[in-house]
């Protein structure tokens, strides 16, 4: 059984299991994949730690895999890897049956994906993340895509994986800062929609930090159910799908401002979400505000801007293209737990939000 099940529109399931890497050739017959051809796509990171047992696992079910390794980091959602996917993959010889599996975080999740929507006009996409981010996140709800020197994952499509596999164990070789980056997104998670969330976060953040295994397990399951209960209710992001923004809109104008890969995504969604705290509170002062703030202020990144222009990130934010049509709709907390998106946030106040990052905080642990 799955730990737990994105319902698709189409009737189809996208089962996410959170179990070790070496059952992944059986989960993908479970999952009706058909043996044969498979290609693997990983990052020069975690391709050395997990690729070639990954592969060898599947070679001995009976599976072809064909590996590539690209490089890490965020450079790597663009169309220039995202041709060398194709170039492989069309060299292989795949047909419309053949398996694409994202080895990999946020990134290689992403690039992979999109390659996955756009070969043959669509092969079986297979998510095994091993970032944080990914696992809680991104690897859910089929969002792919690259980026452009316009924007953020500005090219994409939604193509639901068929299977979402992500090994826990995988969080423990983690770069401290991706994890950390990572516990942004839980934190939001928490934030939006999970009140038992944000209280386990608050009573066991030190042993989360040291990554002990079961409050990890237990912390990452909870994160990634949020994702899919928002998924479950609007795949397309029609509507409630918007409160997995929250955050996002001033991060992104910060990533974009600083130049991609300055910050983290998840230093930027933690500054972001501290500038959203803040206009929540402007517009709902019942909102706890310093509980939440001290939530976020625990989250071991940077928590403020000082060389970044506020009036150009004010500015960087109405570029998002979430705001193309000139109206900016931001998601805001009415209580923990509790997110609602609107676009009657005036620039006064959203320069407000952005005031609370381009001072000094001190983190707590
Ligand atoms: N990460 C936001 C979403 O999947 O909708």
């Amino acid at each position: 059984m799955p730990d737990l099940i994105v319902r698709l529109s189409s009737g189809r399931t996208s089962p996410v299991f959170f179990s070790p890497l070496a059952e992944v050739p059986d989960l993908m017959e479970a999952c009706g994949l058909v043996r044969g051809k498979c290609l693997v796509v990983t990052d020069r990171r975690v391709g050395p730690l997990y690729g070639a047992a990954l592969a060898s696992g599947l070679s001995s079910r009976g599976w072809m895999p064909h590996v590539l390794s690209l490089p890490a980091g965020e450079h790597t959602k663009s169309a220039q890897h995202l041709g060398a996917i194709y170039d492989f993959a069309l060299s292989t010889g795949i047909d419309r049956r053949t398996p694409l599996l994202a080895l990999g975080g946020g990134v290689i999740g992403d690039v992979v994906g999109f390659a996955a929507a756009t070969l043959l006009r669509g092969l079986p996409l297979v998510q095994l993340p091993t970032s944080l981010i990914a696992q809680v996140d991104s690897a859910i709800g089929g969002k792919t895509g690259i980026n452009h020197s316009e924007g953020k994952n500005l090219i994409g499509a939604f193509h639901q994986p068929h299977l979402i596999c992500a090994d826990l164990s995988t969080l423990r070789s983690l770069p401290e800062l991706e994890w950390s980056s990572g516990l942004a997104e839980v934190v939001k998670h928490a934030l939006i929609a999970d009140t038992g969330l944000l209280e386990s976060l608050e009573r066991h953040w030190p042993a989360l930090m040291e990554r002990q295994a079961t409050v990890v397990r237990d912390t990452v399951i909870r994160a990634a159910a949020v994702k899919v209960a928002v998924v479950n209710e609007d795949e397309r992001e029609a509507s409630c799908r918007m409160i997995l923004n929250f955050g996002h809109t001033f991060g992104h104008a910060i990533e974009r401002e600083a130049g991609y890969g300055r910050f983290t995504h998840g230093e930027a969604v933690a500054l972001g979400m501290r500038a959203a705290l803040k206009v929540s509170h402007l517009l709902e002062p019942m909102l706890p505000l310093s509980r939440l703030m001290r939530l976020v202020s625990r989250l071991p990144v940077r928590h403020s801007l000082d060389s970044v222009d506020p009036a150009a990130l004010h500015r960087a934010m109405y570029r998002d293209k979430k705001v193309r049509s000139g109206t900016l709709r931001l998601v805001l907390l009415r209580a923990p737990g509790e997110a609602y998106v609107t676009d009657r946030v005036t620039p006064e106040e959203i320069d407000t939000g952005w005031a609370a990052v381009c001072s000094p905080v001190k983190p707590t642990r």
